[in-house]
């Protein structure tokens, strides 16, 4: 989503307006504004393109020098004018807009009900502008701070007030946002781009800090009200680079959002005690589980592969047997699929055609539909029985990569809500995979902290012609993703294999110097891979092995060793994938690639 503000001596509209333009490489599904008139705030809102709303706010002008603004990416609730922010109170006289989650919203807002509040929307966000309302006794700042310690999740917020139009108040966790200092003139964005066209001199606001935005002044300060003194942040991006956030590609930006991506697709569904997984979407009781006799995954691409690990997650946590398709070959092959079957179709975009008529198919055959989709309200969303959304945000780049993290993270905690479901899965292991899931966002974090060594490995290796990908269990769903990533982006001939297949063919292919990548992070299958470390080795391939903290067996045997943070056996894919993105990223960049947009490729195949 993207957030804009403006206070200051001009039309406040113009502004947000173009501001959000700026903002609309990002995609989102609605907009809306909210401006001061001098006496009331009036709302405009409307789901669609930015021009349907620029085209009702032509027809009837919102005047005034104070206002925010909103473009959504759908999160809780459809896209649609209700669900469209900014969101107000049942008076009028507070408005809000917001990015990110807010975890504990379905608890506050029945408390709010109970007390009469009305609500017009579906979303988390609307309970905050009713919490505003609530607890307002004349001094708005003293009203935002306890609606801070009340809400619990990840935000940027701006708030506005009827009664003190002097000023604007914004805070943030977890989720960016700017203040761009004019002068006589300040203003709000969550993102750079929004703002650069007015003003170069920005404070860049911390997790948990509050600030108190007027013409004149802006005062920032901790939750406990005690004054930060901020840094001005010069930006000297130039309006593409400003888009990507300061990095050089989408891609890498993609990448390096991908803890708080993990993070918020768990927000709300991993119980906060670790004592298992709830779907507010499904809300599945013990027969639900038990009447599903097969599960088929259907996808393409990195979904697919995103499928391949849902099978070794939930055959093993939930003892459901499943199938993985490709979703090209699952609908022309008559799939012995029945009442009895959950099918369950994994797509980013949500409109990948041979995806979406797969899930027809499925239909047709009698299967409910599950979809696990990043785009709500997508033709997917919609066509499925059910829908479980990754909350990874709008991914750019063709290669996907928080996407697929997102969706690793889905097929994780269905695994262990089908399994507790079931039975199938002791109280203490679902704790202990809460408490690993819950860890993930900084494992991640960790791995993106030192990327030299893969920066290296990728220019030494980058003009190989071919790689290979070799893991056991896991491993191998994760070397194939790892594949993907490099022939899409850098062009590189790349192949995955299960280790252990190397004998019946591969090995003919292992020459001195051919760079292989050898997962092993999984346990049970350790002693194996060594041995096809040492094979590979035999025939002078260089190899890069991935190996988990604490393994010092590894780096004997391989030329170069990535080490990931040790975790559950079953979440290791959402870990070691990241250093293979790294390297396929790297690889392209030296290569010269346009990573971004690669040859031949779209980002969202709608054609058969
Ligand atoms: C295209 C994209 C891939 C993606 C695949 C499936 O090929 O380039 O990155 O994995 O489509 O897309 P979906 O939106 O269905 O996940």
């Amino acid at each position: 989503c993207g957030i804009v503000g403006y206070i200051g001596p001009d039309q406040a509209a113009p502004f947000l307006l173009e501001g959000m333009s700026k903002l609309e490489y990002r995609g989102y599904d609605s907009a809306g504004i909210a401006v001061f008139d001098g006496s009331k705030i009036n709302v405009d809102k409307s789901v669609g393109r930015l021009n349907v709303l620029a085209k009702k706010v032509e027809m009837k002008p919102l005047t005034g020098n104070l206002g925010i603004g909103h473009t959504r990416w759908a999160t809780h609730g459809r896209p649609s004018d209700a669900n469209s922010h900014p969101h107000t109170d049942c008076t009028g006289k507070f408005v809000v807009v917001h990015n990110g989650i807010i975890e504990n919203y379905m608890h506050i807002k029945e408390k709010l009900i109970a007390k009469g509040h009305k609500f017009t929307s579906e979303t988390d966000t609307e309970v905050v502008a009713h919490l505003v309302e609530e607890y307002y006794e004349g001094d708005f700042e003293a009203t935002v701070k306890k609606v801070l310690e009340t809400i619990e999740g990840s935000y940027a917020l701006v708030f506005m007030c009827q009664d003190e139009p002097d000023k604007l108040i914004c805070t943030k966790q977890d989720n960016p946002l700017v203040i761009g200092l004019g002068e006589g003139e300040n203003f709000i964005a969550s993102d750079i781009p929004a703002i650069i066209s007015r003003t170069r001199r920005t404070y860049i606001l911390s997790d948990g800090e509050m600030a108190i935005v007027t013409k004149e002044s802006v005062w920032v300060m901790n939750r406990q009200g005690v004054p930060v003194t901020k840094k001005v942040f010069e930006v000297n991006w130039d309006a593409e680079a400003a888009e990507k956030g300061g990095y050089e590609h989408f891609m890498i930006k993609e990448i390096y959002e991908q803890p708080k991506a993990v993070r918020e697709t768990m927000t709300g569904r991993v119980e906060k005690d670790n004592s298992g997984v709830e779907f507010e979407e499904l809300k599945w009781i013990k027969e639900d589980v038990t009447a599903i006799k097969k599960i088929a995954i259907v996808a393409c691409g990195t979904a697919y592969h995103a499928g391949i690990v849902g099978k070794y997650l939930i055959e093993n946590l939930a003892r459901i047997p499943v199938e993985v398709d490709v979703a090209s070959e699952f609908r022309y092959r008559s799939p012995l699929i029945d009442d009895q079957t959950l099918t369950i179709v994994i797509s980013q975009s949500g409109e990948t055609l041979d995806t979406l008529a797969a899930l027809k198919e499925a239909k047709k055959l009698g299967s409910r539909v599950l979809a696990v989709t990043n785009v709500v309200g997508s033709s997917i969303a919609r066509e499925a029985d059910q829908v479980i959304y990754t909350w990874a945000g709008p991914e750019i780049a063709v290669a996907s990569t928080k996407a697929y993290t997102t969706q690793l993270i889905i097929m994780a905690m269905l695994a262990i809500y089908m399994g507790s479901l079931k039975g199938k899965l002791p109280p203490a292991r679902v704790r202990e995979l809460c408490q690993e899931l819950r860890e993930l966002p900084n494992h991640i974090y960790e791995l993106l902290e030192d990327v030299e060594p893969i920066k290296t490995f990728a220019q030494q290796y980058g003009f190989n012609e071919d790689v290979f990908f070799l893991g056991r269990s896991l491993d191998y769903a994760v070397a194939l993703e790892g594949a993907l990533k490099l022939k899409e982006i850098s062009y590189i001939h790349a192949e995955a294999y299960a280790a252990g297949e190397l004998k019946h063919g591969t090995l003919a292919l292992i020459i001195e110097g051919v760079p292989v990548i050898a997962l092993a992070t999984q346990k049970d299958v350790y002693e194996k891979m060594l041995s096809n470390i040492k094979e590979v080795k035999a025939r002078d391939a260089v190899v890069i092995g991935i190996g988990l903290k604490g393994d010092n067996q590894i780096e004997k045997y391989v030329d170069h060793t990535i080490y990931i943070p040790a975790t559950d056996k079953f979440l290791t894919p959402i870990l070691s994938v990241i250093p293979l993105q790294l390297l396929a990223y790297y690889a392209a960049v030296t290569r010269g690639c346009d990573v971004d947009k690669p040859r031949n490729l779209a980002k969202s195949v709608t054609v058969e």
